[in-house]
């Protein structure tokens, strides 16, 4: 992993969409390299983690690892390792969000959904082989030298994803379908669904940097807002965005009946929202100077961004 890392192109200060292009595709060189390769055995789980993972995806999460770490004065290529876990656990919360027993959908990414190009059994499967996989790539000793980062790291994305995280939020998103909530819910249903994985991405930057709480602060506050930026834009694309855009289907939360940030807000005001978290979230950045640029770029991204 590490090797990969350092053969890589120097990473400077991100200025443009340009530069957030050049880091993408440096994320998923190395995605493609810590896969396992689908010759081999047992071929078919490897096959569709391979299928899910490589088939596209923003990586937002993996960029604010990167994008934190250089704001905290470490290289941005220090959190590849760290920006891949959080990309592989994505990819499985998301492979798992399409099967029929949640969303039921048969496009992700622009292509078919790993349950319909596979079965449903390969797609747990490969969805859990992709959880394992990233506790995996963080418990590396490429990963960082010392350990007790690793340990930090492994613990934090654990609690991040899990019952308490993701996973929780998951639950309470099914749970929504036939619950009404109000706006504080739904920030709350968001802040764990969402926002937890992308807290962690900021902290992983932070931790791998050994930066002072002070500053872990405001990366905290910093993914706070974005976080539910973040979210508010996927609502509105829902509603707003064609199929052909987003690679996925559209007007799925109002066919669920599911109360969203739009659906509560409408959607000038849910847009204008999202556009003040995101500004609220760049002026966080403040203390880093040009350092976080990458971030703010990021943040840019978030609320401007088609698909
Ligand atoms: C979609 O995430 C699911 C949500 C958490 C809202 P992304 O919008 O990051 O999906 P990809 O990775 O770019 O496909
Ligand atoms: C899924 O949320 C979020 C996670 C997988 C954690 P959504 O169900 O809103 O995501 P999309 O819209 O299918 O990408
Ligand atoms: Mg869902
Ligand atoms: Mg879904
Ligand atoms: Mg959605």
């Amino acid at each position: 992993m590490a090797r990969t890392a350092t053969a890589s192109p120097t990473v400077r200060a991100p200025k443009s969409a340009n530069h957030l292009e050049q880091l993408t595709r440096l994320v998923n060189q190395t995605l493609e390299r810590l896969l396992p390769r689908s010759a081999v055995s047992p071929q078919v789980v490897h096959e569709a983690m391979r299928y899910c993972v490589l088939s596209g995806g923003k990586r937002f999460r993996p960029l604010l690892a990167l994008g934190a770490c250089e704001a905290v004065g470490a290289p941005a290529r220090q959190a590849l390792p760290v920006g891949c876990a959080l990309e592989l656990i994505h990819t499985y919360s998301l492979v798992h969000d399409d099967l029929p027993a949640m969303d039921d959908d048969d496009l992700r990414r622009g292509q078919p959904t790993c349950h319909k190009k596979f079965d449903e059994a390969t797609a747990i499967l490969a969805g859990d082989a992709l959880l394992t996989k990233a506790f995996e790539v963080l418990a590396l000793p490429r990963t960082h030298s010392d350990p007790a980062v690793r340990c930090e790291l492994v613990w934090e994305l654990a609690v991040a994803s899990g019952g308490h995280g993701m996973v929780g939020g998951q639950m309470v998103d099914l749970w929504a379908e036939d619950h009404e909530l109000d706006l504080n819910g739904i920030t709350r249903l968001q802040q764990l669904k969402t926002g937890k994985l992308i807290d962690f991405s900021c902290q992983a930057g932070a931790v791998l940097g050994k930066a002072p709480r002070a500053l872990r602060q405001c990366l905290r506050n910093y993914a706070h807002d974005l976080g539910l930026a973040f979210q508010i834009a996927d609502d509105l694309l829902d509603v707003e965005g064609t199929v052909e855009e987003v690679g996925k289907a559209v007007q799925k939360d109002a066919d669920a009946g599911k109360a969203t940030f739009v659906s509560i807000l409408g959607v000038e005001r849910a847009r204008t929202q999202a556009h003040m978290l995101a500004d609220q979230a760049i002026k966080h950045l403040d203390p880093f100077e040009e350092k976080a640029d990458l971030l703010r770029a990021v943040a840019r991204y978030v609320v401007e961004r088609r698909s």
